[in-house]
């Protein structure tokens, strides 16, 4: 199995991509994950979403399609889903129900240096994927509340906790993959 990754954040030193970095080592054996940026992904322009789209659109979009599953981590901003990644969704969500996204299994977390974790940013998600018709693991949120206490400044996990946790997340979703969507 294939999973593509998406951290919401740009930046570096990111907690998101921290975290879903750490998710990426923690897969089961036999299953394998790309970590793709966004940076590069322009704002929505429905002209732009013609015949010839932008390069960073069409190389997205290929690689969710090649994807089985998607492990996105997203920060929480103003209490939603930052806007790159909802631009990145809504570029990936045409046409209409027939998308990339369409039918793809999605599991979503998120890192925040707040006490909430992110959850809030976590149910806008969640509305996003139903309104494009992907298929959002349904497990209760993955948050890692003031996780700039549980990684290094380079990024490595320590709080034993956390790495308990999502190990049996990865493991659960990918079971849950693996009995809903094998053909
Ligand atoms: C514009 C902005 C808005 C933010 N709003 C929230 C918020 O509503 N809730 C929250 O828990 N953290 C909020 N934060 C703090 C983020 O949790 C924190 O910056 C986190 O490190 C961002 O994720 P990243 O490390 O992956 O970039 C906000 C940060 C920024 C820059």
């Amino acid at each position: 199995m294939k999973l593509l990754a998406i951290s919401g954040s740009l930046r570096k030193g990111s907690l998101n991509t921290h975290l879903v970095q750490a998710a990426i080592q923690a897969l089961p054996n036999g299953v394998t994950a790309d970590l793709v940026s966004i940076a590069d992904i322009p704002v929505y322009n429905e002209d732009l979403d013609g015949e010839d789209k932008p390069d960073a659109v069409v190389r997205l979009k290929e690689a969710v399609a090649a994807a089985d599953a998607l492990l996105i981590a997203t920060p929480e901003y103003n209490y939603a889903l930052p806007g790159g990644l909802k631009n990145t969704l809504d570029w990936l969500s045409r046409p209409a129900f027939k998308s990339v996204l369409a039918h793809k299994p999605a599991a979503i977390m998120s890192a925040s240096k707040g006490p909430t974790g992110g959850a809030r940013a976590q149910g806008q998600l969640k509305l996003v994927l139903a309104a494009v018709l992907a298929e959002a693991y349904p497990a209760p949120e993955f948050i890692v509340p003031q996780a700039q206490q549980s990684f290094t400044e380079d990024g490595v996990l320590t709080d034993d906790n956390v790495k308990t946790r999502l190990q049996r997340f990865v493991t659960d979703y990918i079971a849950w993959v693996e009995a809903r969507f094998s053909r």
